[in-house]
């Protein structure tokens, strides 16, 4: 049973140029030149999601998979994709991937979670000066045919307090983006982070609240983020600021946003994600800030611009090479992460294991029965999967790939020429 479940766990030695990519969904150009200059010419490109039969098919014999958000990756497709080496999600999300089935089939998956962080940033900050100028509700005044010319309420960003929650990739590049305008720039992180140019750490969420003329939030959707800005937290923030969310429609709680607009103690907003989010163009967007001029609306598109996505493309094809190509799994998202340097003049064995006690023994102990010598040797695990990966003579490349594929508890092994 052993030998039968090894046999199918050993990839074929393929090299690079017989390998398949399959590339679903419309991935940008970019990709497909990244992978034939990483040596991967054999891509095929699908402009649209596949289900079903059509997604079998396609899987079947291919190495490396690529996908956006709406390919649906459940356990029993990935089943039937028998030689798929690594997946690559070509957007940020990767929960249309049922990432542990992957990783207990020993597939890394990866994606580009900052490609798109400039795009955010240069949304944000235009935001900014629109909500600061009153510009969205005199927009659509005009729309409506009329003619609202005042300075009231109209101001410039210079010298005015934009407070940044969640000091990660795209807030501290919007704190740079905003100082050269000008503005002071005040920050809040459950992190320890190093300010870029003269922003500010506040004492907490509260501080900063209170503090800002303009709130941005830049937190990824945790329990903890859960509803983080509601009524209390609105109430916190001055007379007439304004609020901008380009993260998760989760972190706001959008009653207690509208109230404040209500009232106007605030006095104008940009939302961009929102807790339930339309599936698809066709859809219908309900929303409770609808009826608000003074809110600037944009459905969900913070990261979308034509350089993001010329730049997933190379990110996410940068990573299934590296990975097809040296074996490093750094930044993937459900496995064991390896940085690997090259292995010029030597083959190297990849052995992917469940991760119960003894397997780095087992491992050695049967290359070393073989007389096959270890040049190099690299092991990383999570609580469920082992990855280990070893350096050997070319000579020994063909006997230590059989006798790595018999250690018990092997799901997968590879060679990389
Ligand atoms: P990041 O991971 O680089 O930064 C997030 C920061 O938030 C980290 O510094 C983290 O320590 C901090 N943080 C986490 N929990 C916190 C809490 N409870 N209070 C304060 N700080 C907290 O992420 P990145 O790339 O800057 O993205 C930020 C958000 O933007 C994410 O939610 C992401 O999903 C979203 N996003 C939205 C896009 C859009 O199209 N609107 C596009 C790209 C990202």
């Amino acid at each position: 049973m052993n030998q039968a479940l090894n046999s199918k766990s050993i990839d074929p030695a393929l090299g690079r140029s017989d390998q398949l990519v399959v590339l679903l969904e419309g991935i940008h150009p970019s990709a497909v030149e990244a992978l034939r200059h990483g040596g991967y010419t054999r891509v095929v490109t699908h402009a649209k999601a596949l289900v079903g039969i059509e997604l079998r098919a396609a899987l079947a014999e291919a190495s490396f998979l690529g996908i956006r958000s709406r390919t649906q990756l459940t356990k029993e497709v990935l089943q039937q994709a028998s030689q798929l080496a690594a997946i690559g999600c070509f957007c940020i999300g990767t929960n249309q991937v049922d990432l542990g089935a992957a990783m207990h089939m020993g597939i890394p998956v990866f994606n580009a979670p900052f490609s798109n962080t400039r795009s955010v940033a240069e949304l944000v900050l235009a935001q900014i000066i629109m909500l600061m100028r009153g510009i969205p509700e005199k927009n659509a005044v005009l729309h409506r045919s009329g003619w609202v010319k005042s300075a009231e309420n109209s101001y410039e960003v210079r010298g005015k307090t934009l407070g940044i929650v969640g000091y990660g990739h795209i807030g501290m590049q919007i704190g740079v983006l905003a100082e050269q305008l000008g503005m002071r720039v005040v920050f809040h992180d459950i992190e320890t982070k190093l300010p870029l140019g003269n922003a500010l750490e506040m004492a907490g969420l509260n501080e900063l609240l209170k503090a800002s003329d303009v709130v941005s939030l830049h937190v990824p959707e945790t329990p903890r983020t859960a509803n983080m800005v509601g009524v209390v937290q609105l109430a916190l923030m001055k007379p007439g600021s304004h609020l901008i969310n380009a993260s998760r429609g989760t972190v706001v709680d959008i009653d207690a946003l509208a109230a404040a607009l209500e009232s106007r103690h605030l006095h104008g907003a940009a939302i961009d994600v929102f807790p339930l989010e339309p599936q698809g163009n066709d859809s219908v967007f309900v929303s409770p800030l609808t009826r608000f001029d003074n809110v600037i609306l944009t459905p969900h598109i913070g990261g979308s611009t034509s350089e993001a996505q010329v730049n997933i493309g190379r990110e996410v094809a940068a990573k299934l090479i590296r990975y097809g190509n040296n074996g490093s799994t750094t930044s993937a998202v459900n496995f064991p992460e390896v940085a690997l340097p090259e292995h010029a003049g030597r083959s190297r064995l990849l052995h992917i294991h469940k991760n119960v006690p003894g397997v780095l023994a087992h491992v050695n102990e049967k290359l070393s029965a073989a007389g096959i010598n270890i040049a190099a040797q690299y092991l990383s695990t999570n609580a469920d999967v082992g990855y280990v990966v070893i350096d050997v003579d070319h000579a020994a490349t063909q006997s230590g790939l059989a006798e790595l594929c018999t250690v018990p508890a092997t799901i997968r092994c590879r060679i990389l020429y």
